[in-house]
């Protein structure tokens, strides 16, 4: 199967529009743009063998607030491993219902996998379609569309799935930045819900691979069976162990992200053409605008990029994403937003 288009792919980009590399403003990817700040790393977390350790545990447990976890490098090596790990728990199971629009690689795997594809517009389907051992996967919030449900919203559809012998996976990439958070992971029980959280987004530091998966144990045995030892490196296990347990930095993080947010949402709206109709939508870790003009999202990604600004076309062709930008990163994508107006 073919490689699926997504934010990041910087190198392809720059090739293609004949622009250095160096030269862009990366704003494809809903990865924060201020880092937790990778100080010292032990020569020893290099050094040694990876052994999964008790402070990034214990950081981790406390962060996430579940002490029965599993330590992946990134939620998309887990990904990829669900559909093969439930047809040998549920060799029965056929359907799984997936969200229409959103981060692909789910849809892909269980593809992959053999398994029929039922794909859900915004709202969740409606409990009476639902058969047995079949799987529910959402991405809460969505990414691109945003779309967040309560945590009162999935507990219905938790205990539905699990009446039916069913799997529950509930994708919590972007969750970090929700203010009540509605995570489910105070609501794992004896159930087989899964619930995976990405570390690289909101600590800023997508590169060093790291990723959380919390369910019961049974299942977190069932991973960590399938994962082999040293699957994470020494240094990532490292920085992670501080930045989970950094609180303050995780409200600093907070505050400027939404600060941030708020004013790249003020900017678009005051810069884009008048004339085009378009909405907005957002989390504090990217936004997205959808234009009613058919054309107008390829139309304005192809002249931002001429521009060496980089944003997400999304795959429906009419949104595009942008990530949150710092105040430099923004006063330039505003500069070149005002000139394309004029242009076009
Ligand atoms: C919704 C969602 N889930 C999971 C991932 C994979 O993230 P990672 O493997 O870095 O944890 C992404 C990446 O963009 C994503 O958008």
């Amino acid at each position: 199967m073919a490689l699926l288009t997504h934010g990041g792919q910087l190198a392809q980009i720059a090739k293609q529009f004949g622009i250095e590399q160096s030269q862009w403003l990366d704003l494809s990817t809903g990865i924060a743009p201020y880092h937790y700040p990778v100080g010292h790393v032990p020569i020893s977390a290099y050094q040694q063998l990876p052994q999964v350790n008790d402070e990034l545990i214990n950081a981790a447990a406390s962060y996430y607030g579940h002490d029965v976890l599993a330590i992946t490098n990134g939620s998309q090596a887990v990904i990829k491993l669900l559909p093969n790990l439930w047809r040998e728990k549920s060799s029965r199971s056929t359907n799984v219902y997936l969200p229409k629009h959103g981060y692909k690689e789910h849809q892909q795997a269980w593809q992959q996998a053999q398994f029929t594809i039922c794909l859900y517009d915004d709202e969740l389907p409606p409990l009476a379609v639902f058969d047995d051992h079949c799987v529910l996967v959402i991405i809460n919030p969505n990414n691109p569309t945003t779309k967040l449900f309560t945590q009162q919203e999935i507990l219905i559809y938790q205990q539905h799935i699990a009446s039916l012998n069913g799997l529950l996976v509930v994708d919590e990439a972007f969750m970090d930045v929700i203010t009540p958070s509605q995570s489910m992971i105070s609501s794992i029980d004896d159930s087989n819900t899964i619930i995976l959280r990405s570390f690289g987004k909101f600590f800023g530091l997508a590169g060093i691979r790291i990723g959380f998966v919390l369910a019961n144990n049974h299942w977190i045995a069932m991973l960590a069976d399938s994962l082999g030892p040293w699957q994470v490196n020494g240094p990532a296990q490292y920085i992670a162990a501080q930045a989970l347990s950094d609180k303050a930095w995780h409200s600093e993080q907070r505050k400027q992200l939404t600060q941030d947010r708020q004013a790249l949402v003020e900017m678009l709206q005051s810069t884009l053409n008048k004339n085009e109709h378009h909405s907005i939508v957002h989390t504090d870790l990217f936004i997205t605008i959808y234009f009613n003009q058919p054309q107008r999202a390829p139309q304005l990604f192809d002249t931002l990029c001429q521009h060496g600004i980089y944003v997400r076309l999304c795959d429906d062709q009419q949104s595009l994403r942008f990530g949150i930008a710092t105040a430099k990163q923004r006063s330039l994508l505003a500069c070149v937003l005002r000139l394309t107006n004029l242009i076009d």
